[in-house]
């Protein structure tokens, strides 16, 4: 049976943790590489999240709008702390400091989302649905970028994924959703209407949002909104 949601929301989870381990045991030298690839997964991981976990939970969980916000705010802090490390020399004592503060908030992330999320998903949405989030989920996961690319200097990442790490999840997360549509619809975008909401501008976006009364809406980034309004249009 196909992974649902939760499982595939747990695995990453696992993995993160493992990732840090790895990147603290590497040692001065050998930190760097491992922390490009961390910072990836971290970014495919929020990214992924941002268009299929917390929307569900918004528009499906009680308290839902309050649980997605405290969450994506928790992201926010983590994202700040990444860029704070972008360029420090990863064999400083310092960055060895930053890194230890950012493992303790992304697993205190995580373990919310564990604690005050995830069952509340197994208790609200059933079997069926939360299998097919997983297959959305391990479609994005899959078509991430996770090869990185160091900027030619050393002790640094800032040129990873071609910018700054602030801003990073909302890159990968707008690539994923223009690679691949509407990941909440699985049918091909073309057959959801014929909404190429990519085309849109923000305002034009807004104005449908309020149209449609979708909560939230304000506070959407551009593919939070497209992932709205396509969600809003299957569901018609
Ligand atoms: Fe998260
Ligand atoms: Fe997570």
């Amino acid at each position: 049976m196909a992974a649902d949601l939760i499982t595939h929301i747990l695995d990453d989870h696992e993995l993160i943790r493992t990732r840090f381990s790895l990147v603290e045991d590497a040692g001065p030298d050998g930190r760097e590489p491992l922390f490009r690839e961390l910072v990836a997964l971290l970014a495919r991981h929020e990214a992924v999240e941002s268009i299929v976990l917390h929307p569900t939970v918004h528009d499906h969980v009680p308290d839902g709008a309050k649980l997605a916000d405290a969450r994506r705010a928790e992201e926010q802090e983590a994202e700040e702390r990444l860029a704070e490390l972008e360029d420090m020399d990863a064999s400083s004592d310092v960055f060895a400091a930053a890194l230890a503060q950012l493992r303790d908030e992304v697993l205190t992330h995580a373990a919310a989302e564990e604690r005050d999320v995830l069952p509340q998903l197994r208790q609200h949405i059933d079997a069926t649905e939360l299998r097919r989030l997983g297959d959305q989920y391990e479609r994005l996961r899959a078509a991430a970028p996770t090869h990185p690319h160091p900027r030619s200097g050393q002790g640094t990442v800032s040129n990873l994924f071609g910018g700054p790490i602030l801003g990073l999840v909302d890159r990968v997360r707008d690539a994923l959703v223009d690679a691949l549509g509407d990941p909440g619809d699985s049918r091909a975008p073309a057959a959801s209407g014929g909404h190429a909401y990519e085309d849109w501008t923000v305002e034009q976006l807004q104005d449908r949002a309020a149209e449609l009364d979708i909560d939230g809406r304000s506070s959407m980034a551009t593919a939070e909104l497209i992932a709205a309004l396509r969600r809003q249009n299957a569901n018609a």
